[in-house]
């Protein structure tokens, strides 16, 4: 393939991960309120103290090499109720952030959701009433004004299967409601908002490039048999083609309508108004993948979609400390498969890494040769997918500090640069400079020339 003009070498990271400082009028969010239950391993808080740490934060990235960095907007900061009221000191605090990075020769991709729904909007409903769909567009407006002459890069939604499935059907997630109607009802609101959002970044910045962040879980059937064969299909319905298929123009599966409609799910797609559909289909700039693991799917109890536990079709290269097995080989399939299903005029990787609870040893240092060997990997199956055609642009690593795991807390550390939940310490680790370097030896290789 010919070779990209302008590799991004980011990494990535979301506001309720890293900031703490609920403060200068900042509102609650699902997460938030979440953390207060005590539902989290840890609180959110503090987490890395990154709204007091930004600039250290910044220059830990110009110190690696990155031209990238991918962060979440708190949409509570902006907008403490979710709609109306324009906290200036949140929108101030990010307009800071967006000059720091720019100064330092890194370009900002800004996410909009990463699933920090505003507790105010949740109180009227949340993602299953129609209405957050308006809050969501107009608070994309708001951001796309404040900072559109300087942002160019926008990622609508983070990982909308994780909102709607974990948050709204399982419930491990917040807003924590079990529910599989009114789950896959938040599902089709969280895509048409991201419609609605790529039409208001246009407007209020032009020339910009807007995408969305699609997690994925390439799956692969565990045997030949017809009823892996089938279990396979469901799942990978569930997990993927339900939120890849409307975003590419055709609309939710049928398949997975029927299933749905027969395990007494869901009644039908009341929920789709005449031109949603249309909507969630805008074309868009680029497609971010989320990838970590894949499955091998055997057939499974009725109520589990997630029923595969071995990875296949290679045996895995270990574990993380998720449990999530190794297996870049699925993500060059995944990405080839994207690019020849989907289309995507662009493909970045927008988060990829590994945990690994590896701290400092006696003099400092943080040894994490196994996060080294798991990004190695991923880089590797990436450009191996773009050596088979697939539009690849960028790739981003989860996460540049250890930050809090959602209900994992601090247990589960993802960052290249250690740090210390108590006093917001950073320690570089190992990773870190393998990673400048892993950068910085692609100089001379077309494929990676960056701009
Ligand atoms: C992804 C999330 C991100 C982080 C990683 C490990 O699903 O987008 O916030 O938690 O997993």
């Amino acid at each position: 393939m010919s070779p990209a003009s302008n590799f991004w070498w980011g990494v990535a990271a979301s506001a309720f991960q890293i900031e703490g400082g609920r403060t200068d009028g900042k509102g609650d969010s699902i997460w938030d309120v979440f953390s207060d239950e005590g539902r989290l391993a840890d609180p959110g808080d503090f987490t890395c103290d990154h709204y007091n740490r930004w600039r250290e934060d910044v220059s830990l990235m110009a110190d690696l090499g990155v031209n990238a960095y991918r962060f979440s907007i708190a949409w509570t900061r902006v907008l403490p109720d979710g709609t109306g009221r324009v906290n200036q000191a949140g929108l101030d605090f990010y307009s800071r952030l967006v000059d720091e990075l720019l100064a330092n020769g890194i370009t900002p991709f800004v996410t909009l959701y990463h699933w920090d729904l505003p507790q105010a909007l949740q109180n009227r409903g949340g993602w299953p009433e129609r209405s957050t769909v308006d809050a969501f567009s107009g608070y994309a407006a708001v951001v796309g004004r404040a900072l559109g002459d300087r942002v160019k890069h926008w990622i609508t939604h983070n990982e909308p299967w994780v909102a709607t499935v974990l948050g709204h059907i399982e419930g491990v997630f917040a807003p924590g409601t079990k529910n599989w109607s009114e789950g896959l009802k938040a599902g089709h609101h969280l895509l048409l908002s991201h419609g609605r959002a790529v039409k208001e970044l246009r407007e209020s910045s032009p020339g910009s490039s807007v995408g969305i962040a699609l997690d994925c879980r390439p799956a692969s059937p565990a045997s030949q048999g017809s009823e892996d064969l089938a279990a396979h299909r469901h799942f990978d319905g569930f997990r993927n083609r339900w939120f890849f298929d409307p975003v590419f123009g055709r609309g939710y599966p049928d398949d997975m309508v029927e299933a749905y409609r027969n395990r007494g799910r869901i009644t039908g797609l009341d929920f789709v108004r005449p031109g949603d559909l249309d909507m969630i289909a805008v074309p868009i700039d680029f497609l971010g993948i989320n990838y970590y693991t894949s499955f091998a799917i055997s057939v499974g109890g009725e109520e589990s979609e997630d029923t595969g536990v071995a990875p296949g079709p290679d045996p895995p290269k270990g574990y993380t400390e998720m449990g999530w097995a190794i297996t870049p080989r699925e993500l060059t399939e995944f990405l080839v498969r994207v690019a020849n299903e989907y289309r995507p005029a662009e493909v970045l990787i927008t988060e990829n890494g590994a945990s690994y609870s590896d701290g400092p040893d006696e003099a400092g240092r943080v040894n994490d040769q196994r996060r080294i060997e798991y990004l190695d990997l991923h880089i590797e199956a990436a450009r191996e997918a773009a050596d088979q055609g697939v539009p690849l642009n960028g790739y981003f690593v989860w996460s540049l500090l250890d930050n809090l795991e959602w209900v994992s807390g601090f247990s589960q550390r993802f960052g290249l640069v250690y740090v210390d939940h108590t006093t917001g310490t950073r320690i570089p680790k190992d990773s870190f400079y393998w990673y400048r370097d892993r950068i910085g030896s692609t100089a001379g290789d077309a494929f990676y020339r960056s701009g």
